[in-house]
């Protein structure tokens, strides 16, 4: 309910016609909030994790990638999850989507084990998310319109009037309405980003994770990427989950932070608390040091192995 783009115009949110008031919100340019509306708004107090993984372990194969990991990420907030490379970042957010389902524990989506269910339930709960791939990428074919609207149209059966409106309402959240009949290959880098990032809201998801949603920005358009996040988040009531290395625009849009590493968790909470932990990893990567315990090398064979080098003559005691 608050004014998104100030001084251009007041966006309202309200629940999208047919759709259960579960805190999607629609925004309504320049009409007022109604009272369901604002009854809407006021059904997502739940004290409760939105998500949580309880004792969850994940393998690809036999590479385990989670063990035993117990996070939660508190509604109507916003998440960072970071932690160096390979630690399971993106992993943990395929298992929120249920892309991913564990091998032992539990993906609690609002209560419900996402590893549980069953195709229609699943699909359900995905509707009430919105995705910002790693390497997500537009249809390449489809106007800049057609691929904010593609959800709404694989989605839903409402009307093309009203598909153009809520378009042009998400390219107007993300400041790309003038941009609606561009191809993806006449955008910048940073404009495709903001577009993907309307089309991930288009169906008014109530949760949002977005994969390294900063890389290969420039400094405005990075700054203005994590603005977005962050007022979208509380504009639509959403909670929202994002992958970054980018520590300095994290640790500014965060409110609370997961620390992967080595495949469990190694800090999480409010962020000052996390950038105040002495846990020896979590001081290495919040400060970029290169010496800590996490190695440059992935571990593999010796390099006298790889070489064929003699290797050196083991002391004796
Ligand atoms: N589809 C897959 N099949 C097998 N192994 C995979 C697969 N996807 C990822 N892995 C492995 O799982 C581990 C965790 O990968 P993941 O992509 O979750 O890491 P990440 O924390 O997102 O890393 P980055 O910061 O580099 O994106 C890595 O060792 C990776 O090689
Ligand atoms: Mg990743």
């Amino acid at each position: 309910m608050k004014d998104l783009q100030k001084g251009v115009e007041v966006l309202y949110y309200c629940p999208l016609p047919g759709q259960p008031s579960q805190g999607n919100q629609s925004p309504i340019i320049g009409a007022p909030p109604t009272a369901p509306c604002i009854a809407s708004m006021a059904t997502n107090t739940s004290s409760s994790p939105l998500i949580e993984f309880r004792k969850l372990d994940f393998s690809y194969g036999d590479h385990r990638v989670l063990d035993g990991v117990s996070l939660e990420i508190p509604r109507g907030k916003v998440t960072a999850i970071m932690g160096p490379m390979g630690a399971g970042k993106t992993t943990a957010l395929r298992l929120m989507g249920g892309e991913q389902r564990a091998q032992a524990g539990e993906m609690l989506f609002d209560g419900q084990d996402v590893g549980r269910m069953d195709q229609t339930q699943l699909y359900a709960a995905r509707r009430r998310m919105g995705m910002l791939f790693q390497f997500g990428a537009l249809f390449a074919d489809l106007s800049v319109f057609d691929n904010v609207a593609f959800p709404l149209r694989e989605h839903t059966d409402l009307p093309e009037s009203l598909i153009r409106d809520i378009v042009l309402m998400k390219l107007n959240a993300v400041g790309l309405r003038g941009a609606r009949d561009l191809l993806p290959s006449e955008v910048s880098g940073g404009m495709a980003r903001r577009i993907a990032l309307a089309r991930a809201i288009a169906l008014d998801p109530e949760l949002v994770m977005y994969d390294e949603p900063f890389s290969g920005l420039d400094p405005i358009s990075l700054k203005t990427a994590a603005r977005l996040i962050r007022q979208l988040n509380d504009s639509m009531g959403l909670t929202s989950i994002f992958v970054s290395h980018e520590l300095k625009q994290t640790l500014d849009i965060a409110d609370h932070v997961i620390v992967l590493s080595n495949g469990t968790v190694a800090a999480q909470g409010p962020k000052d608390v996390v950038v105040n932990s002495k846990d020896p990893m979590v001081v290495q990567y919040l400060n970029a040091l290169p010496d800590g315990p996490v190695r440059f090398h992935l571990p593999g064979a010796s390099v006298a192995q790889d070489f064929q080098l003699s290797e050196p003559p083991v002391a004796q005691q």
